[in-house]
């Protein structure tokens, strides 16, 4: 059992597994088993009726893939989890056990722009909806949410602009509603930030990024508060009201594991996104690092935005580290270790010189990628945030004369160097 009073860096390496009793392997093993034999028809009886805790078919459960979900939650604080295949998969694990036809979310207009786009477009073909609001403006925030809301959602720092966003403000109006906030850690980590502690009911993340933090895996996470009561309201008749789908056992009669035994035995075993175990032993290894790495991050972030806050070609640089920055007194608050090391700049030159800088970069790798040991570059307009109109682009931070830079783990002095090659070759001063 893991002690969740141990700290975080001790979780990182030991929660959700104990050494295997059959091999006594330290490491966490890769199960690469599809079925677990049961002992005999009563044991498979009661874990199909979720009398008993155990594994019974890798879609649903898997050793490797638990530990990964069990450790992600002990670093949240959460009752528990479920890992996914993918960040966007996570997404939409999160958002089923909530939704129907016709119900809709509020969210952040600051999102990674494939959230966008899941969102206003993909989720519609399941009759859900979603409405885009700037989280700063509260009152904007409380008149979008409606008698079909279901969630509000936002992402701690924002992809791509590095904004912070006022968790404790919006869980007051999530629980004011009845409703639950879920909150994208992936930018922050739970090293930076624990939105549960701000109030958040579900955290998603994309276990692609930070948590596995080398850029080999694709997969995600959802962890549950455990907190939410999904009885007191009629608005949650899959956790609250006896449920079809598995032979109507009532989910919230479980108590703080009723979403995550729902995502399990419903979400998991009807969308079939899960997590694969190969990948969940690399995001696993990845974890052990996830303190000392998001340290170092942090530490180049901020040495890097100064030294481009002071550049001639930079117009704007937008970590919320800096004490210039809108953010700032926020970031205090909600990340005060640091305010991770994604942000964007822009540059004077436009369009033009981002696109040249993108090309002249050398250490940096140009890819659709952040949070990896390796500093990243990428010109969002054209790539990441390409699919959005022209204004929820300028609304997400990613307009044409903007690049995200995800500062790696490498010498700060070396990631400078770079960008003070590649400046001089975009010009535009
Ligand atoms: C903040 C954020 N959330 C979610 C996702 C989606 O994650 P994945 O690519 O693992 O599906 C991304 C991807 O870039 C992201 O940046």
């Amino acid at each position: 059992m893991t002690d969740t009073t141990q700290g975080f860096d001790t979780l990182a390496v030991h929660a959700g597994y104990e050494p295997d009793p059959a091999t006594g392997a330290r490491q966490v093993p890769i199960y690469q088993s599809t079925a677990y034999v049961f002992r005999d028809a009563d044991h498979a009886a009661k874990l199909f009726n979720l009398e008993e805790v155990g594994f019974i078919y890798s879609r649903l459960t898997n050793p490797t893939v638990g530990a990964l979900a069990n450790r992600v939650a002990a670093l949240e604080g959460a009752a528990g989890g479920i890992a996914c295949s993918s960040g966007h998969a996570a997404q939409i694990m999160a958002l089923f056990p909530l939704m129907a036809p016709g119900r809709n979310i509020v969210a952040s207009s600051r999102l990674y722009g494939g959230t966008i786009t899941q969102f206003s477009q993909t989720i519609r073909r399941f009759g859900w909806s979603a409405s885009f609001v700037d989280t700063d403006d509260l009152a904007a925030v409380e008149a979008a949410i409606d008698e079909d809301t279901r969630a509000l959602f936002c992402e701690t720092i924002a992809n791509p602009g590095g904004y912070v966003t006022d968790l404790d403000a919006l869980a007051e109006i999530a629980t004011r509603h009845g409703i639950p906030l879920i909150v994208d850690n992936t930018t922050a980590t739970p090293y930076l930030c624990r939105p549960i502690e701000h109030g958040a009911t579900l955290v998603v993340h994309s276990a692609t990024k930070y948590l596995t933090g080398n850029g080999t895996v694709t997969g995600g996470v959802v962890v549950d508060s455990g907190t939410f009561d999904w009885a007191a309201s009629d608005k949650f008749p899959s956790l609250s009201e006896p449920e079809p789908a598995y032979h109507g056992t009532t989910f919230a009669a479980l108590g703080p594991m009723a979403f995550t035994f729902h995502s399990i035995a419903v979400g998991l075993r009807d969308l079939g996104m899960t997590m694969n175990p190969q990948g969940a032993h690399y995001t696993l290894m990845g974890i052990e690092t996830l303190g000392l790495r998001m340290e170092r991050h942090i530490a180049n972030a901020r040495r890097v935005a100064e030294w481009l806050e002071g550049h001639d070609a930079v117009e704007a640089v937008t970590y919320a580290g800096l004490p210039s920055s809108p953010s700032y007194e926020r970031a205090q608050r909600i990340v005060p270790k640091g305010a991770g090391a994604l942000f964007t700049i822009s540059l004077k030159g436009g369009y033009e010189a981002c696109v040249k800088l993108v090309s002249a970069l050398k250490l940096f790798s140009h890819v659709a990628n952040l949070g990896d040991t390796r500093s990243l570059v990428i010109h969002p307009a054209s790539t990441t945030h390409r699919q959005l109109e022209a204004d929820q682009q300028i609304k997400a931070g990613a307009a044409p004369n903007v690049v995200r830079l995800s500062i790696g783990i490498e010498t700060v002095e070396d990631i400078i160097a770079d960008l003070e090659q590649a400046l001089a070759q975009a010009g535009g001063a």
